[in-house]
């Protein structure tokens, strides 16, 4: 078997994590949801979500991953514990079943490009929309979608994902930054960014219960985390730069994102009197769409705004391609490239009902959210701190030049209240999903 991959920078390890947390997570939900449930209040929710339990769970994936340097499996079997294996295989299963239907609406986003050239969603949105999201030619995109990721996969670590990452991250940013700029300049601007960025208080206290879950989800859905990737990704590091450092830096860049992709979808909507209160799929393909349909320039401002949503999608498929890629060169004596063709033929087969019919899409997301992802995110939690402990802190903590209350915090936070909060997330969650 040949020599494992590694990271060629760890600047590249980091725009690599990132591109995997950026997606149409912060595109399509994030600034969506913050604006329904309240604003800037739902904002200070979430980065409290994001810092205190996402960021103590990335750096539980990243222990895991490079202390062991083996896939999401492995991982746990090298450290000792045989039977935490199943962990990691569920991480595995709920990247493999998220990436199925992610890669539809990928293809989606691939022809709302080519819509944007031709003006094709222009007239009518919306019937635009229930026409292209569903079908043969959803099918057909999907295809097109899995195989760009599939091409980049198959390159391998260093040459395929580091350099891919290494230009998408940076143009994400960028391309984003512009758009912001430019949706400053409409009139009607600045109605957005008070719906965006004002404090509500009483949709904050109204809806709490359905809001910290949603915050909690939204903060792990977004750091990718218990789906394997984080773990994979760690796993190639070749190192002792601080873990620490890099979660802080990929939590804060991600966030980012985040509120950069508010202030451009939110002002848009606005400046053309369009209601933001749809959300999910509807809200980037009708009614973002259909606010391209009315300003200047819209063909392209539409073609770069869909370009930039294929990167961020894009950049976050190959991480989930990539775990289970991982976990079967680490174990069959196959190669890169035939895998990543094979397990892509096979998740592409996995989204076809999603492709032919969004009512599936929704069930597969559903229960991705709902169930998966927290459970996933728990089991992998429960291990680090409880089962495996102590010696997490001396891995976390390499390379950072910290005392070890820093590692401590850590372990009691993760012990504690994150876990209780992902408990009561998945216990929420599961009353939804049966009642
Ligand atoms: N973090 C991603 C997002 O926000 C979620 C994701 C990661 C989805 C990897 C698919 C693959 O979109
Ligand atoms: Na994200």
């Amino acid at each position: 078997m040949t020599e494992r991959e590694t990271w060629a920078t760890r600047a590249g390890f980091i725009l690599a994590a990132v591109g995997s947390a950026v997606g149409l997570g912060n595109i399509w939900q994030f600034p969506f949801k913050t604006a329904q449930f309240g604003g800037a209040s739902f904002l200070i929710v979430y980065i409290i979500a994001a810092l205190g339990i996402g960021l103590p769970a990335i750096l539980a994936e990243f222990v895991i991953g490079r202390k062991t340097n083996l896939n999401t499996i492995n991982a746990f079997e090298k450290l000792g514990y045989k039977e935490w294996r199943v962990v990691g295989a569920i991480g595995l299963f709920t990247g493999f079943w998220i990436l199925s239907y992610y890669s539809v609406v990928g293809g989606w986003v691939l022809r709302y490009i080519g819509g944007s050239l031709t003006g094709a969603y222009f007239a009518a949105p919306a019937e635009y929309f229930g026409q292209v999201s569903a079908g043969m030619d959803a099918l057909a995109l999907h295809a097109v979608f899995m195989a760009l990721v599939v091409g980049i996969v198959a390159a391998g670590i260093e040459d395929g994902i580091e350099k891919a990452t290494k230009l998408m991250v940076p143009s994400i940013v960028v391309i984003l930054g512009v758009l912001a700029a430019f949706a400053f300049t409409l009139p009607g601007a600045s109605a957005g960014y008070a719906y965006f960025l004002s404090p509500d208080f009483n949709a904050l206290t109204e809806n709490f219960a359905d809001i910290v879950p949603f915050a909690v989800g939204q903060a792990f859905f977004s750091l990718s985390l218990g789906m394997g990737a984080m773990i994979t990704y760690a796993s190639y590091i070749d190192g002792d730069q601080s873990l620490f450092g890099d979660g802080i830096t990929i939590v804060f860049l991600n966030s980012f994102v985040g509120i950069l992709a508010g202030l451009v979808v939110l002002p848009l909507l606005f400046a053309q009197g369009i209601d933001p209160n749809t959300s999910g799929a509807g809200a980037v393909f009708i009614s973002v769409a259909g606010a391209f349909a009315d300003i200047p320039g819209g063909q392209i401002i539409g073609l770069v705004f869909f370009v930039v949503v294929l990167i961020a999608a894009l950049s976050s498929a190959i991480s989930l391609l990539e775990v289970v890629v991982s976990w079967s060169i680490d174990n069959y004596d196959v190669s890169r490239p035939q895998m990543a063709v094979g397990l892509g033929g096979v998740i592409f087969l996995l989204g076809v009902p999603s492709a032919i019919d969004t009512a599936w899409l929704g069930w597969f997301d559903t229960l991705a959210y709902k169930l998966l992802l927290p459970l996933s995110v728990l089991g992998i939690l429960v291990f680090a701190a409880w089962v495996y402990g102590a010696p997490a802190i001396d891995e976390l903590m390499k390379g950072s030049g910290l005392g070890d209350g820093v590692g401590l915090t850590w372990l009691w936070l993760v012990r504690t209240l994150v876990i209780v909060a992902v408990v009561a997330t998945l216990a929420l969650g599961l009353q939804t999903l049966f009642l």
